[in-house]
């Protein structure tokens, strides 16, 4: 069932559909105007993100921002989400269990959004979002349809803060979603 959005950030709220809600301190719906044109979608939330409820605000959040700056892109401009709306403990991997019992919620905010890109930070939601045998370290920076929807994946950015080695190829993969951009969304960024 299709749920408007203020509905469906109601159900979110209270939502007890998976282990995670005993943990949680906030759920974490994410954020962005009701008509972005463009999705970023993260693994689940840290600990800044489930103390404030806001996707991407600790040290990853402050790196993504940083790579949004380097293609003229600010995060009031798009959407940034998770594949799951709670915090796992101890940030480990969001369990497939879990990512199943979320994934309805992000599927309907996609259908309300109706984005023109979907860009996926890591493998997690590359591998549910785009192909279950998606190679992160591969793949990356490719682009395929999905109903109508134009995806990505790049490197999450704990990866890259982990890694500076795989900065350079991001950086590659973020003009060319700069130039996707600038070809598909109606918006001005
Ligand atoms: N890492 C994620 O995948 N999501 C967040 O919201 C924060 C860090
Ligand atoms: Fe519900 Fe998703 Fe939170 Fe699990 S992670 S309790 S499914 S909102």
């Amino acid at each position: 069932m299709m749920l408007d959005w203020d509905t469906l950030y109601a159900e979110c709220m209270s939502c007890q559909k998976c282990g995670l809600a005993e943990t949680r301190t906030n759920v974490v719906f994410g954020e962005g105007p009701r008509d972005a044109e463009v999705m970023f979608i993260g693994e689940g939330p840290g600990e800044q993100e489930d103390k404030t409820g806001r996707p991407f605000v600790g040290r990853a959040g402050k790196f993504l921002d940083d790579m949004l700056a380097m293609i003229d892109l600010d995060r009031s401009k798009v959407f940034i989400g998770n594949m799951v709306k709670c915090r796992p403990p101890q940030n480990r991997d969001p369990l497939n269990t879990e990512q199943e019992a979320c994934i309805g919620y992000l599927r309907n905010q996609v259908a309300l959004l109706k984005p023109k890109i979907i860009v996926c930070l890591g493998r997690i939601s590359a591998i549910k979002l785009i192909r279950d045998d998606y190679k992160i370290t591969k793949e990356h920076g490719q682009w395929v349809e999905k109903a109508g929807i134009q995806m990505t994946a790049i490197y999450h950015p704990s990866a890259l803060l982990r890694d500076p080695r795989k900065r350079p190829e991001t950086f590659e993969d973020l003009k060319e979603l700069q130039s996707k951009i600038r070809d598909l969304c109606t918006h001005t960024y």
